[in-house]
């Protein structure tokens, strides 16, 4: 019998934990090691989520270990009031890779970020309304998960009084078209801040949005969009925030995506791969943003702000990135992914779209054309999961299922084929047997009753 099948374990599970969201894979966790986590059975499965799209560097790489057991041993947390070396040397290096975001706030976890970023807008501009896109997700907390739009947001009482949202840009299947069908985003902008516009009580602060929107899906913005997003924002007195989580840090090519557009937010915020899987996140600002901030009074005192630990473990991390020539490489893998899912495109009608920059990509699913396949695409990532490959599927209403496909940086050319292979073989085995309904329902264990899984939301 398999060491996952644990009836203790899924028992003690089921009985004690919060379900938080989606379901759990139908697998014992007990290491991880590079690109690979390993089951109760100690088989390989091939992480092509990074984590929670955080592991940049793949999982226990030898810098983030040294690095966390000498600083643990060193000064790990202290007085929100002390400043550390690696705290202040950090700031200096990430204001080094952003000209013009010279001051950083050092936090815990994306939510946290864009609660400190969106206050800030606030206390600056003197208002109070946010925008964000339709598709957004930056985060569970209060003020985060009022700018999030694409789930969550039923059943938790008012969100923030003046949270406006605008459609996000979709190439695959656009609201507004030019004469050759292609998305004509700037008149989609235009009419948004038209509603926007009409809506607001002459209170708006900021736009907050993704570079590349992951939890909606992977949609990318479209070269010169965000140019037009900045110049909206400037014609309004709002500021731009942008959100890298998940793009920041090389994953799509650049050190952060904004660059490839070279449009600098007022405030930027990063998380998941500045800590490469521990919880570390940043803000950063212009000089004079800060300035204003503080001298209004700015507040943002919190247990874990300006932890040595996760620190240190920023600084390993820029490092490894440098060493290791990792924006590079995530372009060059990047394209070869690409390349490879294109293929699949070409051979599976399912496969609707490829899409996304460097290592973040999307791979939407679909029936007739584009008519969303949500049960589809579950039951390959099922399939995939079983031959040994963890895929993130995001179902959202209005699309089909979409993988979203981002491994670690440091994953080797050959894992990189090898989860093509296994997403191949998923499609066709899924295609061919028919196993729609059958994966979503299938049981773990006898009696245990844990779905094997995907999840309904996606981080
Ligand atoms: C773009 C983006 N922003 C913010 C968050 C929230 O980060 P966290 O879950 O660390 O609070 C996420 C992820 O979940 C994200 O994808």
């Amino acid at each position: 019998m398999s060491k996952n099948q644990d009836h203790g374990f899924w028992n003690a599970a089921q009985k004690h934990l919060i379900r938080y969201g989606g379901s759990f894979e139908p697998a014992i966790i007990e290491r991880a090691a590079g690109s690979f986590v390993y089951d109760a059975d100690d088989r390989p499965i091939l992480d092509f989520t990074s984590g929670q799209m955080s592991a940049l560097l793949g999982h226990s790489h030898p810098r983030i270990v040294s690095t966390v057991s000498r600083q643990v041993g060193q000064v790990a947390h202290l007085f929100s009031g002390m400043l550390s070396r690696p705290v202040v040397e950090l700031a200096e290096r990430l204001a080094a890779l952003a000209p013009g975001l010279d001051r950083v706030l050092l936090l815990s976890t994306g939510a946290e970020s864009n609660e400190a970023a969106i206050r800030m807008a606030k206390l600056v501009t003197g208002k109070h309304e946010i925008v964000a896109f339709s598709k957004s997700w930056h985060g569970m907390t209060g003020v985060a998960a009022s700018a999030t739009y694409s789930a969550g947001r039923k059943g938790y009482g008012p969100a923030a009084v003046g949270s406006l949202a605008i459609p996000a840009p979709n190439s695959f299947r656009p609201r507004f078209r030019n004469a050759d069908g292609s998305l004509d985003w700037q008149t989609e902008l235009d009419d948004a801040f038209d509603l926007v516009d009409s809506q607001s009580t002459g209170n708006l602060a900021a736009f907050v949005a993704e570079p590349i929107l992951s939890s909606g899906g992977i949609l990318e913005l479209p070269q010169g969009y965000l140019a037009a997003l900045q110049k909206k924002c400037r014609e309004r007195g709002m500021l731009l925030i942008l959100d890298e989580a998940q793009t920041g840090i090389g994953r799509t090519g650049h050190m952060f995506a904004f660059q490839r557009d070279g449009v600098t937010p007022d405030i930027l915020t990063l998380s998941k791969t500045i800590g490469a899987g521990l919880p570390l996140s940043a803000v950063m600002t212009t000089a004079e943003i800060e300035e204003e901030a503080h001298v209004k009074g700015f507040l943002f005192y919190t247990t874990h702000v300006s932890d040595p630990l996760p620190a240190a473990v920023g600084l390993a991390v820029l490092d490894v990135v440098a060493e290791e020539k990792l924006v590079e490489r995530a372009r060059h893998l990047g394209a070869r992914l690409f390349d490879g899912l294109s293929r699949l495109k070409q051979r599976y009608d399912c496969v609707g779209d490829v899409r996304g920059r460097g290592l973040l990509l999307g791979v939407e699913i679909v029936k007739d054309g584009r008519v969303p396949d949500h049960q589809l695409g579950a039951a390959i990532a099922a399939e995939a999961f079983r031959g040994g490959l963890s895929m993130n599927i995001v179902k959202l209403p209005g699309m089909g299922g979409v993988f979203r496909i981002a491994p670690p940086l440091t994953i080797s050319e050959e894992d990189l084929d090898l989860g093509l292979k296994i997403i191949a073989q998923s499609i066709e085995a899924t295609v061919n047997t028919n196993r729609q309904g059958i994966a979503a329902d299938e049981a773990i264990g006898d009696g245990v009753g844990i779905q094997a899984s995907w999840i309904d939301v996606a981080f």
